[in-house]
């Protein structure tokens, strides 16, 4: 019976965003934004191996990316390699700028970016990539872990419209993705409808399709050695995904 409503409860909330993830198709600018048409600004906080990643393949799509991290000459290099609309900031200064943010720190750093962020991330798009790792992360794991890493990073960033996505694909794979056909899937989970469908994009233009799991609760499952690890076909992903509770 539980799993029969837990089974409800995701398709009634699956079809609600379905029509919102049709909005993932529109013109951010459209929308209000400020960039220019299709085009998304795009603030890194983490610009490490997933973040300096994802910043460099949206800014080759043509977006507006600023990279940020505990190491501003670093980020002025990567922003200057990377060329285009690429620049470097502080994160406050990344928070800022962004519409949309990456965050892709190690978990254990998530609670000071939080506070050092604070009031910058109100109604902001967060993709959330950040796991927590036994070996890396210390005492924040357990605590993460028994929470779930989707509600355990909304409380650490309150305020953030979060959508999990990127978490246990490696990094190496990203400038891939495009070339493949058909394309990979990328499962994602959140609350926010506008948020998953402007993130949606995004992944898009990483050159994968996004499916979304389920709510924020489900980004408990994007981590790292679980079932949905890895990269698979889309109808794969709704498969494992329609198995988790
Ligand atoms: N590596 C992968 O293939 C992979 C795949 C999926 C998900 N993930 C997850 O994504 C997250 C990032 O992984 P990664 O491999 O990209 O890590 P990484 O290469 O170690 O990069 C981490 C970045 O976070 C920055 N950072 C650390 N503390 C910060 C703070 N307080 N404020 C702002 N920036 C801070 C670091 O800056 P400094 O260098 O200046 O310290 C660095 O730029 C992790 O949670 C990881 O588990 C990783």
């Amino acid at each position: 019976m539980k799993a029969h409503h837990t089974l409800m409860n995701r398709r009634g909330f699956l079809g609600a965003t379905a029509a919102a993830l049709a909005l993932g198709s529109l013109p951010f600018a459209a929308r209000g934004a400020s960039a220019p048409v299709g085009k998304t600004r795009i603030g890194i906080i983490g610009s490490g191996r997933v973040g300096g990643t994802l910043g460099r393949i949206w800014a080759n799509a043509g977006h507006s990316v600023m990279f940020s991290s505990l190491d501003l000459e670093h980020d002025k290099k990567l922003a200057a390699e990377v060329g285009g609309k690429a620049s470097a900031g502080t994160p406050r200064e990344a928070a800022a700028y962004g519409d949309v943010l990456l965050i892709a720190v190690p978990y254990h750093a998530l609670p000071s970016v939080g506070k050092d962020l604070g009031p910058l991330l109100k109604g902001k798009v967060v993709i959330d990539t950040c796991n927590p790792i036994p070996e890396r992360d210390g005492e924040i794991v357990k605590w993460a872990e028994e929470k779930g890493a989707g509600l355990a990073s909304a409380e650490l960033l309150p305020g953030a419209r979060i959508v999990r996505g990127f978490n246990a694909v490696g990094y190496t794979q990203l400038p891939n993705a495009a070339k493949r056909k058909p394309r990979f899937g990328m499962p994602i989970a959140g609350d926010d409808p506008e948020a998953i469908a402007i993130v949606s994009a995004l992944i898009r233009d990483v050159g994968y399709e996004p499916v979304l799991i389920g709510p924020l609760a489900m980004g408990r499952h994007l981590v790292p050695r679980q079932p949905l690890a890895g990269e698979r076909l889309p109808d794969e992903i709704r498969k494992i995904a329609a198995t988790l509770k």
